[in-house]
């Protein structure tokens, strides 16, 4: 495995959160707080490289050079349904974002994702990309995002994903090497019906209560 595509958010906040998101018995109102609240930690290191310029303010005091962002305006992009829970954290730190969205469910039989919504800004390729979403299992499903995108004319994303299956990292760095994955946690392998082990269960569904 390529690893280093992948930054595993090692923070010991975003660990704990995560240690309640992958318990049982937390209900739907705590787990979509904390998704959002892991969405806004993560974001926060997925920008560190972000460019800033110079510029002269004056403070009540005095003049002063400080930094602010340059370069590229920013996209977030959530994959429905889950990746909605992960978009308002997110929105917190870079509240100038636009938002894109893209729908994809996973079949259940042959677990390859089947697309049923796209509507992005209309200058998306101007912009650098945040495609979000809890769970990276099979890979399926964020591949074909950021295929869709790239056709799009969008050249700089990067995945922000809660827990990442090594099957799901395999795969993104052989289809699409150039795209840098974040997540909170590797876990340890997929089960039979492509469930991430040890995982957190059905993302969508707890962060909805649709089950
Ligand atoms: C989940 C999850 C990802 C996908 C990951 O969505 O939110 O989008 O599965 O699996 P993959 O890496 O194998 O593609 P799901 O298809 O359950 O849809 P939902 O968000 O609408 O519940
Ligand atoms: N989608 C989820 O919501 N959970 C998994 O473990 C795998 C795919």
């Amino acid at each position: 495995m390529d690893t280093e595509k992948v930054h595993i958010l090692n923070h010991p906040l975003i660990q704990h959160k995560l240690s309640i998101l992958r318990k049982e018995t937390t209900g739907v109102k705590e787990f979509r707080e904390i998704v959002g609240e892991i969405a806004m930690l993560m974001c926060y290191d997925a920008t560190r490289d972000l460019q800033t310029k110079e510029i002269k303010i004056k403070t009540p005091v005095a003049n002063a050079k400080v930094r602010v962002l340059a370069g590229k305006k920013l996209a977030i992009v959530p994959i429905l349904r889950a990746g909605l829970g992960m978009v308002d954290g997110m929105l917190n730190l870079i509240p100038s974002a636009k938002v894109g969205h893209i729908g994809l469910y996973r079949d259940p039989q042959t677990l390859e994702p089947v697309e049923y919504y796209c509507k992005l800004p209309p200058d998306i390729e101007e912009r650098d990309v945040l495609v979000v979403d809890p769970m990276l299992a099979t890979g399926g499903s964020a591949s074909a995002a950021v295929g869709f995108l790239k056709k799009r004319g969008v050249t700089h994303i990067k995945l922000l994903h809660i827990i990442a299956a090594p099957e799901g990292v395999e795969r993104l760095s052989r289809e699409h090497p150039d795209v840098q994955i974040y997540c909170a946690a590797l876990d340890e392998k997929l089960n039979d019906h492509g469930y991430i082990v040890p995982g957190l269960g059905d993302a969508g569904d707890r962060i909805f209560g649709t089950k």
